[in-house]
């Protein structure tokens, strides 16, 4: 393991391999000289490290994009052809968008001798990230591409004439940011697949509550030409609640499931985390769905299935209440620091429902609900090593969400707090995957999601539950042991 990684692109699903390819530094581990690294999994969890697929060239950088199937030979390259748009960044010819093909099931890639294929038609410094998907009502193909802040929707018929049909985002969602990795799905709402819904993700830089780069939502309809966003500019839905999601984008060619793959870091630190001699993982791959609350619809991200396949060992604690606190002294023998924790949560009458983890050097990683203020909270101030996010100067970012301006104050990236919003119920679900560098939360099969790094010096062992107000019960507690 060497060099540095950033967002995921290109993902596409082909010949029972998923290709992962991502923006990836060869030469050190900090962000530069941009290839598309490559590794192949069966399964999503074990994955095959492989050659670079596509490598930087005069053209520039390669940044960010997508890939398809070419199941018709559209594009000339042969019937199965993989072919992977990306945009060539460089400051001479500025940030164009190219084309690659595979005859090799995605091994390696030969570009296109006409690129570029699209150009910004107003110049744009910032046009980039293209994600290409078959439209079968209107039998064509459709670009979408970052510009600046909105995204702008292209259409084609034959994968290299672009045709510009319309632009979305400008004063939408969370304000003012840099829109970048564009990704559009189309579910079922509830399940029910008579009653279908788009929902395009904006990933953006910065926009973030807690500072930073994060994924927000929009869910709307595609009429083939443009994207009716459903709620009003001010509503802003975000995809995960921690500070360490970004830039996630689906696999294609995928039949009905929509998978993404979060990269698990922010802009504002991602350069200097203390990891060696690598930087960027991703977060687990999710599988996203449509869920309504409140008359309003809304993608839930719950972990893929195929995670269960990585636990080895399960240990079940009996049923407890919860007083004033209660201790768990081992969560595992020789922890490695890779687990699982599934709980379900009795919330009685309780007004604070926490727990922390933490090690022996009292490192910990505090996780509560605060019910009167409806907050899911994950707290990582006191989680390790956490000096490395730390500014000479105040940032103060003002975020505009459902009508309100809130004006968030920090001195430090990284040692803080991050909370989600959630409802009065009688039962919480959590599922909580924790690894040697990160903590990843869902809330009742990923209606909230939740993704942290932290970076303690030994794995965290033990645990304390804690109540306020009133007693909690956890009636079912389980922790699994999670190894490759
Ligand atoms: C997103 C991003 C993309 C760009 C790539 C560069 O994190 O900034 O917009 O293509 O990373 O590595």
């Amino acid at each position: 393991l060497y060099g540095w990684m950033n967002n995921a692109n290109g993902l596409v699903y082909e010949d029972e391999e998923y290709h992962l390819y991502y923006q990836y530094n060869p030469y050190g581990s900090k962000w530069g000289n941009m290839h598309w690294g490559h590794s192949i999994s069966k399964d999503l969890m074990h994955w095959e490290h492989l050659a670079p697929a596509i490598v930087r060239d005069t053209l520039g950088h390669i940044f960010a994009g997508s890939s398809i199937v070419d199941q018709e030979n559209v594009a000339g390259y042969g019937t199965g052809t993989i072919l992977a748009f990306y945009t060539s960044a460089s400051d001479k010819n500025g940030q164009i968008q190219c084309l690659a093909y595979s005859n090799d099931n995605g091994r390696t890639f030969t570009k296109y001798d006409k690129n570029p294929i699209l150009r910004s038609s107003d110049r744009r410094k910032d046009f980039r990230d293209p994600k290409v998907f078959w439209y079968a009502p209107g039998n064509k193909w459709i670009m979408i591409v970052a510009a600046d802040k909105e995204m702008r929707f292209y259409d084609s018929e034959d994968l290299k004439d672009w045709n510009y049909m319309s632009s979305f985002g400008e004063g939408y969602g969370v304000q003012p940011c840099q829109f970048e990795c564009p990704d559009m799905v189309e579910l079922p709402v509830d399940g029910d697949t008579e009653h279908k819904k788009w929902a395009l993700i904006v990933n953006v830089n910065p926009g973030c509550y807690f500072g930073g780069s994060a994924t927000q939502y929009f869910i709307g309809d595609f009429d083939g030409t443009r994207f009716i966003c459903d709620s009003k500019p001010d509503v802003t839905k975000w995809l995960d609640w921690g500070k360490d999601h970004y830039a996630t984008v689906s696999f294609s060619n995928m039949g009905r499931r929509v998978i993404v793959v979060p990269w698990m870091s922010n802009w504002q630190y991602c350069n200097n985390v203390p990891t060696k001699p690598f930087r960027g993982v991703n977060a687990l791959p999710r599988e996203l769905g449509l869920y309504t609350q409140s008359g309003d619809i809304y993608l839930s991200a719950a972990p893929v299935a195929e995670v269960k396949n990585l636990r080895k060992e399960t240990k079940e604690i009996p049923a407890f209440t919860v007083a004033n606190d209660y201790h768990i002294e081992s969560l595992l023998p020789d922890n490695e620091g890779a687990y699982e924790l599934s709980l379900d949560i009795m919330a009685e009458k309780a007004e604070i429902i926490g727990f922390s983890l933490f090690n022996d050097k009292g490192e910990k990683v505090d996780i509560y609900f605060n019910l009167p203020e409806r907050k899911l909270v994950m707290d990582r101030t006191k989680s390790g090593i956490v000096d490395f996010g730390k500014n000479s100067v105040t940032h103060e970012i003002e975020v505009h969400d459902r009508r309100k301006t809130t004006s968030i104050n920090y001195i430090d990236d990284f040692a803080l707090a991050t909370w989600a919003p959630v409802r009065k119920e009688n039962k919480y679900r959590l599922d909580i995957f924790v690894d040697k560098c990160s903590v990843e939360i869902f809330l009742n099969e990923g209606k909230i999601a939740m993704s942290n790094l932290v970076f303690p010096t030994e794995p965290y062992n033990r645990m304390c539950f804690y109540s306020k107000g009133g007693t909690f019960k956890v009636d079912t507690f389980k922790v699994h042991r999670l190894s490759l």
